[in-house]
């Protein structure tokens, strides 16, 4: 996710692309930049952080005068966060200059091509690979930007929101979508155009926007009415102007009250963005560069010691399970803020994975060192690109959340656990410990997860319903088993941290062991009995539980007749390969702890007490 932004039409276009740029910061923060064509020349400025810094180096560095030009806040996936990675992005040429956001899945094979054309590369990003693709094809083709950009985006696979301008060209802008939003604001009798991630940037200078569909695209040209055209077949398609209703906040909400549920409800594209280049469907394989540069390291190792912290480490768990399950490699999941401290015992023999949103969790960074000090091989799960612990690790593989604003995790765990099942499997193939076809059929019903997270987030009305039952609980527990177990122990999380209501995750087979004495007709206990996660011994938990007269909310699989005859309240999530559960079984139980916070005005974006990078000790 990131922010892309641009102005055509009578004003100076710096003021409305700076102030746009900082609307869109939130969607993605680690570099900025601005191009702006003054009649002349291309004015280019960028660098490394804040839009702060951008408008500091433009007043020294270009001249801002223009009425035309685009720009860029960044949220990396392909090269770190620094000044030539940053966005705009110019060919080789210097005539053509772009700014993207999302993924160019195909780009290594795309540069590799255009390097034997005679290409060379200034960044490490996936963008300048595609505006050279586009000078590419507009000369050797000789063709117009629109169509070089058509022909080219024809070619790329992965996601995509572009802004495309020729200097040759000054009175238009190319745009086009995949994946990625693009919004057109249509000033007056088309007199200006304003092209953002979203409205936020526009929404002061007109109410009328163009959003693009998906395989859509547009030559924006001022005084001219904009034509949208399919990229695949070229037809010309309704441009659908409409009027906007929300208002700025809104809008960098998405439309959504709150970042985490719009976060929440992001998760299939979350999902969808971290498969991309790496779960290769067509060829039936998994491709993981962190993975293959160092596959004898993971294969070879003693084990597995997974370090994180709090939601993290929910996700630390779930990986336990699955690795253990597909590659038979041990594993143990700790703590860091409790590893770094104990003198673990860590050999050369020892692969380490650290996961974090943040990149910055000073535990987790401070167990990392401590295992690199101690010759283990550390590879990193971060969602930030460039962050410390991305830096500190020896190789890693990124999440594709985007910026995850609200301070309690959803999607940053969702794709953290999309990451670990990837490795898994591509670590089970490589060590022969699943078969060709098992590995297929895992690779096909990972593929299914984005759709059937589509479908589930579909229960939020019911849950919502369920949650006015139990907002005024003082505990709640959450059970589960195996793969669900961690499940339960995030529910729990989620529910204390946003709605300050104690809570606790349990295996359900734990519950005769001590917990089963809490259980009243005030209790509230989530449990997670999906059918093929030790279904008949969830059964017998929850009959424990209401012969004892605990209130039942139990997430099922879609069908289940039995649990419902128990349960007060049953969820039901679609049929899915229980490894693969938690991915399902987590969303209603973040929606749970959602509405019980918002009915009880807590703020859940901002919860007391909470930061949402602990970088302190
Ligand atoms: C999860 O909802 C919390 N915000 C918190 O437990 C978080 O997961 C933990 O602080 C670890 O953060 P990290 O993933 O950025 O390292
Ligand atoms: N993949 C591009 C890059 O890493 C764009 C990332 C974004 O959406 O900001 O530069």
């Amino acid at each position: 996710m990131c922010g892309i932004t641009g102005y055509i039409g009578f004003r100076e276009a710096y003021p409305v692309i700076i102030n746009g740029l900082q609307r869109l910061e939130y969607r993605g923060y680690d570099s900025a930049g601005i191009m702006l064509y003054d009649g002349n020349q291309i004015q280019l400025a960028k660098t490394k952080g804040k839009v702060s810094n951008l408008v500091e180096i433009a007043k020294s560095d270009i001249s801002t005068s223009g009425v035309v030009g685009i720009g860029h806040t960044r949220w990396a996936t392909h090269g770190v966060p620094n000044d030539v990675n940053s966005h705009p992005h110019l060919s080789q040429s210097g005539n053509l200059v772009i700014v993207h956001n999302g993924i160019i899945e195909n780009y290594d094979a795309i540069k590799k091509e255009l390097i034997t054309r005679g290409y060379t590369f200034k960044s490490d990003t996936d963008t300048e690979v595609l505006v050279n693709l586009i000078e590419e094809i507009k000369t050797k083709e000789n063709v117009k930007l629109g169509k070089a950009v058509q022909i080219a985006l024809n070619q790329v696979v992965g996601a995509y929101a572009i802004a495309v301008f020729d200097k040759e060209k000054p009175d238009e802008i190319v745009v086009a979508k995949l994946g990625s939003p693009i919004a057109i604001g249509v000033g007056k009798d088309f007199k200006e155009f304003f092209i953002a991630s979203d409205a936020s940037p526009f929404i002061e200078y007109t109410k009328d926007a163009i959003y693009l569909e998906d395989e859509e695209m547009a030559i924006i040209k001022k005084g001219r009415e904009v034509n949208v055209r399919k990229i695949k077949s070229d037809k010309l398609v309704d441009s659908n102007i409409q009027e906007l209703q929300l208002n700025l906040e809104q809008i960098e909400k998405g439309g959504y009250e709150h970042f985490m549920l719009k976060e929440i409800h992001e998760q299939p594209r979350a999902i969808t963005d971290t498969f991309r280049g790496r779960l290769l469907r067509d060829e039936g394989i998994i491709k993981m560069a962190g993975v293959e540069d160092n596959m004898k390291k993971f294969l070879n190792a003693n084990r597995i010691i997974i370090v994180a912290c709090g939601t993290s480490w929910h996700a630390g768990l779930v990986a336990e399970y699955i690795f253990e399950e597909f590659a038979r490699i041990p594993v143990e999941v700790e703590y860091a803020s409790e590893f770094r401290y104990r003198n673990p015992v860590i050999t050369e023999k020892d692969v380490v994975i650290a996961i974090s949103q943040s990149g910055e969790t000073a535990d987790t960074l401070a167990a990392i060192k401590l295992a690199k000090k101690r010759g283990a091989f550390v590879f990193g799960v971060c969602n930030v690109v460039g962050s410390s612990i991305a830096r500190e690790t020896h190789a890693g593989a990124y999440t594709h959340a985007g910026p995850e604003i609200g301070v309690a995790s959803t999607k940053a765990f969702t794709t953290q656990i999309t990451v670990l099942s990837l490795m898994a499997l591509r670590l089970a193939r490589a060590k022969g410990t699943m078969s060709s076809s098992d590995y297929r059929m895992h690779l096909q019903e990972l593929e299914l997860i984005p759709r059937k997270v589509e479908q589930l987030l579909n229960v939020d009305g019911h849950v919502k319903e369920i949650a006015k039952e139990y907002l005024l609980s003082t505990n709640c527990l959450y059970l589960g088993r195996g793969y669900n177990f961690p499940v339960a122990l995030e529910g729990a999380l989620k529910l204390k941290e946003i709605s300050y209501i104690h809570a606790e995750g349990y295996p359900a087979a734990e519950m005769k062991h001590g917990p089963i004495a809490l259980i009243d007709d005030r209790m509230p206990v989530i449990v997670i009995a999906t059918s093929k996660g030790h279904y008949e011994k969830v059964v017998s938990n929850i009959q424990e539980i209401k012969s004892r007269k605990g209130k039942i909310i139990a997430v099922v699989t879609e069908g289940d007749t039995t649990v419902k005859e128990i349960a007060d309240h049953t969820i039901e999530i679609p049929e899915v390969e229980e490894a693969f559960s938690p991915l399902l079984t987590t969303i209603p139980l973040q929606l749970l702890s959602y509405h019980i916070a918002v009915m009880r005005n807590c703020n859940v974006d901002q919860p007391r007490n909470l930061a949402k990078s602990v970088t302190v000790e």
